[in-house]
């Protein structure tokens, strides 16, 4: 092993010198890599992958991806408008809110956005606003999956989506309103390893999509888990790969031609970023040690918020062995502001670099001002080559929006 750590031919710790830390830094040729690897080994030909911005919705990682041929997987009108100003094409963007208003659904539709449908209600007033129009539907199979409780958005206590038996009424809703159902969708959790849960809901999913007979694409959702512990393995994509072919191929015969759309989020780009934080706090008690950094769970919650894991490293210290169990904590004002718990962890000086690992996705899109602290900035890295793509946030940003 290096003791090193590079992010592409750049040494992490020549960035944090240069930007200054907290500090995300992504790997371009990571994100590009991710990408190649799905689509070589899905070999569907109509296979469509989408890109769920919510993971990391910063502007130059959304031009990456569109430079990729991805469309986008919007969940707010917001995502909607960020995407076309990007320059994806509205017929590229597809909208799966939750619990949106007919406020919601006005704006996405005159920008030209196909809307996922998530309830029977929703259906009911999309169709009284845009008869005779195109939609898709968001469908619960009954099955769920993921790292954390939190993030099951399929199965009985999933607040998402139509379940998958009430196509009679969904028939009914599109008659009165003489809509067409082009797609039908489903997301049935994050960060799942296993292919067992997907292959399941798509057969439920499959079962419904007969029902329909106007399908453009079969949308089967985001979820593909990366390994995040250094036990855990990755999901086997060559396989996986292999068994969505054999199914969307036998489909197609039978039903007819249908696009197979994926639309991942931490797939793509979790284990191109690091957050690089600074130690600044080496303390001691009777019973603990805490290493405390400068940055905290308002920059990267899901260790808070999931008990997510994230291997930390000491960026020149990576060979070295593990000699001490530590607390890794951030400046936040709370106890659970923990990074890490009883970590085993190499000797750690105050002013020594951390990368905390697989932090691309969901990590800056998540935080957050609390303790009215700024947002870190962001840096691209490309070979030997580094750039800024988003300003560390300054007190002017922190307070310009109050009156
Ligand atoms: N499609 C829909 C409709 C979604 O709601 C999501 C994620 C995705 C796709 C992409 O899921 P992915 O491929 O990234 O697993 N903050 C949590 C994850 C929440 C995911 C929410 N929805 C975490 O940090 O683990």
């Amino acid at each position: 092993m290096k003791d090193i750590l590079y992010i592409g031919q750049i040494k992490a710790s020549e960035i944090a010198d240069k930007y200054g830390t907290p500090l995300y830094v992504y790997n371009e040729d990571t994100i590009k890599r991710n990408y190649k690897n799905l689509i070589e080994n899905i070999k569907y030909p109509k296979t469509e992958i989408y890109y769920a911005c919510k993971a990391n919705y910063n502007l130059t990682i959304l031009k990456i991806l569109k430079g990729l041929g991805a469309g986008i997987d919007a969940v707010s009108p917001w995502e909607v408008e960020l995407s076309i100003h990007i320059g994806f094409s509205p017929s590229k963007i597809f909208f799966t809110g939750n619990n949106v208003t007919d406020k919601e659904i006005k704006y996405v539709k005159e920008h030209n956005v196909l809307i996922n449908i998530d309830s029977l209600s929703e259906l009911k007033r999309y169709g009284k606003m845009y008869p005779n129009s195109k939609i898709s539907v968001r469908i619960n199979p009954n099955v769920g999956a993921g790292h954390h409780i939190h993030v099951i958005t399929g199965g009985p206590n999933s607040k998402f989506g139509i379940y998958y038996n009430r196509t009679d009424e969904i028939k009914q809703i599109v008659s009165d309103y003489n809509l067409d159902i082009i797609g039908v969708h489903m997301h049935i959790g994050s960060g799942i390893l296993e292919p067992e849960p997907f292959l399941l809901g798509i057969k439920s999913l499959l079962t419904t999509a007969k029902e329909f007979n106007k399908l453009d694409f079969i949308d089967i959702g985001g979820g593909l888990g990366i390994p995040y512990k250094p036990e855990e393995k990755p999901l086997n994509i060559k396989k996986f790969g292999q068994r969505l072919t054999e199914i969307f191929t036998s489909y197609a015969k039978k039903h007819g031609d249908v696009s197979l759309r994926l639309e991942l989020g931490r797939y793509l780009v979790a284990n191109s970023g690091v957050l690089i934080t600074r130690v600044n706090t080496v303390k001691k008690t009777p019973y603990k040690t805490f290493i405390g950094t400068d940055t905290g769970f308002n920059h990267l919650i899901r260790p808070m918020l999931y008990n997510a894991y994230h291997e930390i490293v000491v960026v020149d210290k990576m060979a070295q062995e593990k000699t001490q169990m530590v607390n890794i904590c951030g400046n936040i004002c709370e106890n659970g502001d923990l990074f890490a718990k009883d970590r085993p962890m190499p000797d750690i000086e105050e002013g020594d670099l951390l990368a905390i690992m697989n932090a691309g996705a969901y990590g800056f899109s998540m935080s957050s001002n609390y303790n009215f602290r700024p947002l870190p900035a962001e840096v691209l890295v490309l070979g030997n080559e580094m750039k800024l793509i988003r300003r560390r946030e300054t007190i002017e940003d922190l307070w310009r929006c109050y009156e």
